[in-house]
């Protein structure tokens, strides 16, 4: 795999700033977790049919429900394993009259045909799933050669917060349903079956969940993946 100074200097990788030192301690910490700016970035102009990965209890749906009335011709999926959270995610989905096609599934072993959608959107999903680099060519698969991959993930530190995150996943992973802290995912991203055409790295999120990515990818040709997967090497903490 490429180093990660190498992919990062191949792509428009900004920084964002965090909150401004005077601000009260209470509201410096909810803006260091308000994924609220970065929801709407996902979800922002889009056109098509869209899949929304690991739904959860449906935090996207407001932000789905914003860009339907915008677009009202978009085709909303989105897949959620727990059926727990299945259910969050409809009672959501209706309660803002949302229609969206939920369906149980793993990012893995996507029930759906290939080139089926305009924009894939994970948020938060990467540091759970149990096969990352099969994930990612799973979504190569379902998305159009002219699609986008809209993602938002907390990933591995550079540094010693890296090691402490290296440290604590083995346990971590037990306590918080399989969230992996030390996922390298914008690294596995520009590695794998996509280019990356922007990635921005957050100043959100408070230790060990730091930093946060988000950014867009589109697929590479089918051919390219095949090398460039094949070259892949993942090894689960
Ligand atoms: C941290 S939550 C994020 C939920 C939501 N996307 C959000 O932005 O808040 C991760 C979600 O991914 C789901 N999940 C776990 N493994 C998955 C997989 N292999 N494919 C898709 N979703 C998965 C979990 O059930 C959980 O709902």
């Amino acid at each position: 795999m490429p180093s990660r100074k190498a992919e990062r200097g191949n792509t428009n990788r900004t920084e964002t700033k965090p909150p401004t030192p005077d601000q009260p301690i209470v509201a410096a910490l909810s803006e260091r977790f308000d994924l609220a700016d970065h929801r709407r970035y996902l979800a922002r102009d889009l056109e098509g049919v869209i899949l929304d990965l690991g739904a959860g209890r449906g935090a996207m749906v407001p932000y789905l429900r914003t860009a339907v009335q915008r677009e009202p011709t978009l085709h909303l999926h989105a897949i959620e394993p727990d059926p727990n959270r299945r259910r969050q995610a409809k009672r959501t989905a209706s309660a803002h009259d949302l229609d969206m096609h939920l369906r149980s599934g793993r990012t893995e072993s996507l029930p759906y045909a290939d080139d089926t959608f305009d924009v894939v959107i994970a948020s938060a999903v990467f540091c759970t799933v149990q096969d990352p680099p099969r994930a990612l060519k799973e979504v190569h698969r379902v998305v159009k050669q002219d699609g986008e991959f809209r993602f938002l993930e907390h990933v591995r530190s550079d540094g010693l917060r890296g090691y402490v995150q290296d440290a604590m996943t083995p346990l971590w992973k037990r306590v918080d349903n399989g969230c992996h802290l030390n996922r390298r995912t914008d690294d596995w991203i520009a590695a794998g079956p996509f280019a990356l055409d922007e990635i921005e790295t957050l100043s959100i999120g408070v230790s060990p969940f730091r930093p946060f990515v988000r950014g867009t990818a589109t697929p590479v040709s089918h051919t390219e993946t095949n090398s460039r997967i094949d070259r892949r090497e993942y090894v689960s903490s």
